[in-house]
């Protein structure tokens, strides 16, 4: 499986010198940067504007036990994506999460928390205000879950190798050392255009570029 695979990744000096200007500490920017070490400034973000997904997925997108609800950028690129996965499928993308409040994250936590130790929670699921969930511009894909599922393994591949041209990255390929939490193939995240196609050329997750932008900005200087 592709997460399996450790990335080598080599960092040219010709790529140092060129690096993009992102911002990674707004709330609302759509690169907002969370992980376990980092958290949202506000606490009790809400995003702007957050829009139905069945209601922008034209029947493309059902959503099941949550509010099914992203900032309009990115459910209108989910709508895209959607739309592309039941052309190839015959079958929409079956959203199992997407917004969550500061407020739900604390109770799904705490459930887990319950319901394995704390330690192992700590890997599967973000604190509330460290979530990219609270953002808008997280999902869950029940398609995407497991390989193992029979009938849904051609469903996760075809987001691996897809979901970038709709401008969505896999936040958690790489195991808890590089992401922060264990991989994650049904978590899918927005970054826009440009983000996502080098994330899938390179073959990085989100975690690690945000790393080696710190080392390319440092350089450059
Ligand atoms: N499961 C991911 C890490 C989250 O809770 O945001
Ligand atoms: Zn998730």
């Amino acid at each position: 499986a592709v997460e399996a695979i450790k990335p080598t990744v080599c960092i040219s000096y010709n790529a140092w010198k060129k690096y993009p200007t992102y911002d990674f500490d707004t709330d609302s920017s759509i690169h907002k940067f969370v992980s376990p070490f980092s958290s949202l400034q506000n606490e009790q973000y809400v995003p702007p504007e957050l829009v139905d997904l069945e209601k922008i997925g034209w029947g493309n997108i059902v959503v099941q036990n949550n509010e099914g609800k992203l900032t309009k950028e990115a459910a209108s690129a989910l709508a895209d994506l959607a739309a592309a996965f039941n052309t190839q499928f015959s079958k929409p993308i079956i959203v199992v999460s997407s917004y969550r409040s500061y407020g739900y994250q604390k109770k799904l936590l705490a459930w887990y928390t319950q319901t394995h130790w704390a330690g192992r929670a700590a890997v599967f699921s973000a604190k509330p205000w460290f979530s990219e969930h609270q953002l808008g511009l997280a999902i869950d894909v029940f398609n995407a879950s497991t390989d193992g599922i029979d009938g849904y393994k051609n469903d996760l591949a075809w987001m691996r190798d897809n979901a970038y041209k709709y401008w969505w990255t896999q936040s958690y390929q790489k195991w808890v050392d590089v992401d922060g939490y264990i991989v994650e193939p049904w978590h899918w995240r927005y970054v826009g255009k440009e983000l996502a196609t080098y994330l899938w050329e390179n073959k990085m997750t989100f975690s690690e570029y945000v790393r080696f932008w710190w080392v390319w900005r440092a350089n450059a200087k």
